[in-house]
């Protein structure tokens, strides 16, 4: 799968981490920064990696800040951008299930990096359930 990979700098290790465990899993990843660690800011990186979704240069996206929030809300600012702030398994899974979410934000100060890489995989192989949940989410497509 492409994914859009972005982060400022207190997601910027885990960003790294996250990549080489897409890479290595077969993904074509796309990384649109950081890229030091040096202090930057998590709106124009939750952007980016919305537009790049929205316009099809992805097919998913994940971005990372130091607790996800930011950058979260940032994502979601781009129309047509679901994303999920996953700090547990089962909210990654639900994110897919029954919100279709094409971005997951995480947290690279506050999770563990393990567990983030396996929200990561369990996000990747989760399908959108669609049924009843089609309806709300075209609802949310529509604000
Ligand atoms: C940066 O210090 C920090 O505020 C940012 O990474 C993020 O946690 C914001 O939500």
């Amino acid at each position: 799968m492409k994914i859009a990979l972005a982060a400022d700098h207190g997601g910027f290790e885990l960003k790294e981490k996250v990549k080489s465990y897409l890479q290595t899993n077969g993904h074509d990843v796309i990384d649109l920064g950081c890229h030091t660690d040096e202090s930057t800011d998590y709106p124009e990186y939750g952007k980016v990696c919305g537009e790049a979704v929205m316009q099809g240069n992805a097919e998913r996206g994940i971005v990372i800040c130091g607790t996800g929030i930011g950058i979260s809300i940032a994502a979601n600012k781009v129309k047509g951008i679901r994303c999920a702030l996953c700090t547990s398994l089962i909210m990654a899974e639900m994110s897919r299930k029954h919100n279709n979410s094409n971005i997951i934000a995480l947290g690279g100060r506050i999770l563990e990096h393990d567990v983030a890489l396996s929200i990561v995989e369990v996000w990747l192989n989760t399908e959108f359930e669609g049924g009843r949940h089609q309806r709300r989410v075209d609802l949310l497509d529509r604000m």
